[in-house]
């Protein structure tokens, strides 16, 4: 049987991100016919403009990826309140191409603050319904107090965020299924 592909996003750029490491912790959890790949060319997208479209290569490279893939993980950190502009950026990018339209996907917001970064879920959460996307209430997980739950190298040290990603995953992959039975 062929593995489920799942195309992993984090929005923060930052070296031991902790948006990252999640995704990353995420990428551990998966069953054995479940890959997922983590994006990392989100710097080298151009700046959106609906006048140039797509003959930049690491747009074609991003839309092929989606597009390729049975689902998306985006993890987001938020900035003033907002979802940082290099993740809106790619995701404009896909709106007139349609690659996330009836795509499952999962939406994550981490911040150190206790608020775990709901503004900017929130925010993502518009933006992937515009795209399209097969959500449904258990696809999204904002995490509070986030520097708390992972040790200096990045990996998971609370039991109850590790058994909630978990449970992020399954519901993604579910969602999967019902999409391609
Ligand atoms: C932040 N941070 C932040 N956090 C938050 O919960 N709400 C916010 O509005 C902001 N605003 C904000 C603005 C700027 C300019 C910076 C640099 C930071 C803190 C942010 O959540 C923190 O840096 C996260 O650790 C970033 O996630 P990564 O890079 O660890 O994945």
């Amino acid at each position: 049987m062929k593995a489920l592909q799942i195309m992993a996003i984090s929005g923060s750029l930052r070296n031991n991100s902790s948006n990252t490491n999640i995704l990353k912790a995420i990428a551990g959890l998966a069953p054995e016919n479940v890959v997922i790949h983590l994006y990392e060319g989100l710097d080298k997208l151009p700046h959106f403009n609906p006048d140039v479209d797509e003959k930049n290569g690491y747009v074609a490279d991003f839309r092929n990826k989606i597009d390729s893939a049975d689902g998306v993980i985006i993890s987001t950190p938020e900035y003033a309140f907002g979802i940082p502009g290099v993740l809106k950026n790619a995701l404009d990018w896909i709106v007139s191409t349609g690659e996330l339209n009836e795509k499952p996907a999962a939406a994550i917001s981490a911040s150190p603050l206790n608020t775990g970064g709901e503004n900017a879920l929130t925010s993502l959460l518009l933006t992937l319904t515009a795209l399209g996307t097969i959500r449904n209430k258990f696809s999204s997980l904002a995490i509070p107090n986030i520097k708390s739950k992972l040790d200096a190298s990045g990996t998971i040290i609370d039991n109850q965020l590790a058994e909630s990603l978990n449970k992020l995953l399954e519901n993604l992959l579910d969602l999967i299924e019902v999409k391609q039975s």
